[in-house]
């Protein structure tokens, strides 16, 4: 009887514990999400000038591409809100530098050599990428729209290799 009832109270005591735990975990995971906030990389959402454009097809085809490819293949990136927010900040700093310096659609004055790969990278599901497709709806292209862009690259840079 005593014994069982000594085994409750232990029971009981672990689970103030394991609160108590949880609370600090916690706790420092929202100090250190705060303190991330003070690193500047990812910040300056000020596009470059748009120097030059390819000559698109068409409207339509241009437009599948500002929907699909924009944000990080073009100088005319929309930021989202949560793009001031470390570490997503980061993430989006790094996916639009490192995509304008692959091909830049609002660079055409200079050598985009990666162009000739851009009808495959879709024809492939590479681009856009799913987890951009995930938080941004409208990248999402119907099959139409993705045969249509797919034609438009194609027309414009050649087919790609492989
Ligand atoms: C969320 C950002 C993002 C979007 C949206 C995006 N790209 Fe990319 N793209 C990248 C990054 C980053 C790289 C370089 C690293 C890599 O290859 O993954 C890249 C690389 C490329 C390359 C170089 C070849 C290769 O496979 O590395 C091509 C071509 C390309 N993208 C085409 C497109 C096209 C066409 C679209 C739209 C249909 C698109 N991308 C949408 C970020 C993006």
């Amino acid at each position: 009887m005593w014994a069982i009832r000594a085994q409750q109270t232990d029971g009981i005591s672990d689970m103030v514990q394991l609160r108590k735990y949880l609370g600090l975990a916690l706790a420092s995971i929202i100090v250190l999400l705060v303190v991330i906030q003070i690193i500047p990389y990812g910040r300056n959402h000020t596009n470059p000038p748009v120097r030059m454009e390819p000559a698109w097809p068409s409207q339509e085809v241009r437009n599948l591409a500002v929907r699909a490819c924009y944000a990080c293949h073009s100088n005319e990136t929309t930021w989202p809100w949560y793009s001031n927010i470390a570490p997503a900040s980061w993430l989006i700093q790094r996916d639009v530098d490192e995509g304008r310096r692959e091909l830049n659609y609002s660079e055409w004055d200079r050598p985009q050599k990666e162009a000739r790969e851009s009808a495959k990278t879709v024809r492939e599901g590479e681009m856009p990428q799913w987890y951009y497709v995930l938080l941004h709806p409208s990248a999402n292209l119907s099959s139409t729209e993705r045969a249509s862009l797919i034609q438009g690259f194609e027309t414009m840079f050649g087919a790609g290799e492989r």
